[in-house]
């Protein structure tokens, strides 16, 4: 029955092309039979003008149905396996690149050439984009390299394009060739990361690569400075020690919120929201997404169990923020309606819900963002974080940095634990 469908679709695309052949060959041969034929319609413009209209239609109608029947016939061959033609794939690229240069016009990029941003970048490339790109240097993937069109070596290929134009790429995708769109639209700031360490792809080698995308600084299977002595879920140590570090140490950068010492009851409820899309990340989403309810619940009482690492030292300069940050923290600001801080995030001695997260000790720039993420409503949650839309709504910028400077100072080992 389908090959019979399948023979007659062939049949009548071959029928329709012939005649359609036929047609154009005796209607482009007459004028050249009878010279003298067009004569007349000089007389008549609007005549002629009738005759194109009408030939440009017909010519459209036909080759919408040829173009249906072509595609219906089953003809078009769709394996990737004999890839493009050097035509086809000229073509496609060559449209790609106006489009996102078209697309990409009137942006303009942040600053990108911080440490901080590029680890956090080269940190999602390793397994949100290596699987597909490879790295420098390093051997390219074969399950990618056999998809039309195969995702391209990305060092060479990086100088040929402005920042703006690569985050448009990473941030929306590509149509028709597998290039994915980033998994939360809401994260430009994530998307920019991405950048900046693409910025850097060219010039790296694979051991510069690996060092940043993977590093640890001796990831310890074992805590023996700890009480709580106990052995880290196999899922900390293969997948989040990369970015959070196995036990209560803070990994350098700021990027990366530190987890030892947080609330079981926050960390699951985040990761679940995660899981669920309620809170953005392009960089989490997908992690958390892989996680089942039992390991979420392991890591969360493995985290929570830690005590918080012993703060940054903090410089002088600073000083003055954070007592202002204090001030926030502990009376809020009543002329902006902005709540204490401290009623839900402590420092104190008051029994608090539990799954309000602690702040103290977390890195403040990372605060800072969250802060201003709830202000722009692209930060969700777990069911209570509408509270800090509203909050957050109500701070200044300079409020919000001299109040996350404040809880950045706190030594969250040394706070009253009101759990
Ligand atoms: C599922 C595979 C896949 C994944 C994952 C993927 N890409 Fe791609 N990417 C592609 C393909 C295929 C193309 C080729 C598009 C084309 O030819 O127009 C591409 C094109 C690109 C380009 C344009 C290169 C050029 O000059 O033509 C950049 C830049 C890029 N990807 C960056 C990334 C980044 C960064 C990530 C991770 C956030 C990523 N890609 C994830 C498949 C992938
Ligand atoms: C590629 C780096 C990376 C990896 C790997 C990673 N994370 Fe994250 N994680 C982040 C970043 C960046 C954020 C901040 C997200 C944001 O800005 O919304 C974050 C946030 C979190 C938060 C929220 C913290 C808070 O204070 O609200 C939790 C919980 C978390 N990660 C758990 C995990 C777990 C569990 C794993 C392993 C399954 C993991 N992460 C793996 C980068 C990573
Ligand atoms: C009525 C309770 C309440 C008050 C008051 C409050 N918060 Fe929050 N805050 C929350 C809750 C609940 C969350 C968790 C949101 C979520 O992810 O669901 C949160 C999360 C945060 C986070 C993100 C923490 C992380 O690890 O990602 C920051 C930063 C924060 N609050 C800062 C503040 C500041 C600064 C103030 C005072 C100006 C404040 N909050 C006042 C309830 C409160």
């Amino acid at each position: 029955m389908q090959l019979f469908r399948n023979i007659v679709l062939i049949c009548a695309f071959v029928a329709a092309a012939v005649i359609t052949l036929v047609q154009f060959l005796h209607r482009g041969a007459a004028p050249l039979m009878s010279a003298g034929g067009t004569e007349g319609l000089k007389h008549r413009p609007g005549h002629k003008a009738k005759h194109w209209v009408f030939k440009a239609v017909a010519f459209a109608v036909v080759a919408a149905l040829g173009g249906f029947l072509f595609a219906a016939s089953g003809i078009m061959p769709i394996k990737a396996s004999s890839g493009h033609w050097p035509i086809t794939a000229w073509l496609l690229n060559f449209t790609m690149r106006r489009s996102v240069i078209t697309h990409s016009l009137g942006m303009n990029a942040p600053k990108l050439d911080d440490a901080a941003l590029v680890a956090k970048g080269a940190t999602h490339y390793e397994f949100g984009c290596r699987p597909c790109h490879g790295g420098p240097h390093l051997p390219q993937p074969v399950i990618a390299g056999h998809m039309t069109p195969h995702p391209p070596h990305l060092p060479p290929e990086i100088p040929k394009w402005q920042p703006e134009e690569l985050f448009y790429i990473v941030k929306h995708g590509v149509k028709f060739t597998g290039m994915p769109a980033w998994p939360a639209q809401q994260r430009d700031d994530e998307v920019w990361a991405v950048v900046a360490f693409l910025l850097k792809i060219p010039k790296l080698t694979a051991q510069e690569y690996l060092k940043v995308a993977r590093s640890l600084k001796a990831p310890a299977a074992t805590i023996d400075d700890l009480t709580e002595s106990k052995q880290a879920p196999r899922i900390i140590t293969d997948n989040c020690a990369r970015c959070h570090i196995v036990d209560n140490r803070a990994r350098d950068l700021s990027v990366f919120p530190i987890l030892a010492g947080q609330r079981t009851d926050y960390l699951f409820a985040s990761l679940l929201a995660f899981a669920r899309g309620e809170r953005h990340s392009g960089i989490m989403q997908p992690l958390a997404a892989s996680l089942t309810a039992k390991d979420m619940r392991e890591i969360a009482q493995y985290y929570g169990n830690l005590r918080g690492p012993s703060p940054a030292p903090v410089s002088v300069e600073i000083a003055p923020a954070i007592e202002r940050g204090r001030e926030i923290a502990m009376r809020g600001i009543p002329s902006r309606r902005v709540p204490a801080c401290s009623a839900c995030h402590g420092p104190n001695r008051v029994r608090r819900n539990p799954i309000y997260p602690e702040l103290a000790g977390q890195h403040s720039e990372y605060l800072a963002l969250q802060l201003e993420l709830f202000n722009k409503q692209s930060r969700g949650g777990t069911p209570y974080a509408h509270i800090m839309h509203r909050v957050a709504g109500r701070l200044t910028p300079q409020q919000m940095r001299d109040v996350t400077a404040y809880y950045g100072s706190l030594n969250s080992a040394a706070e009253p634990a009101a759990r």
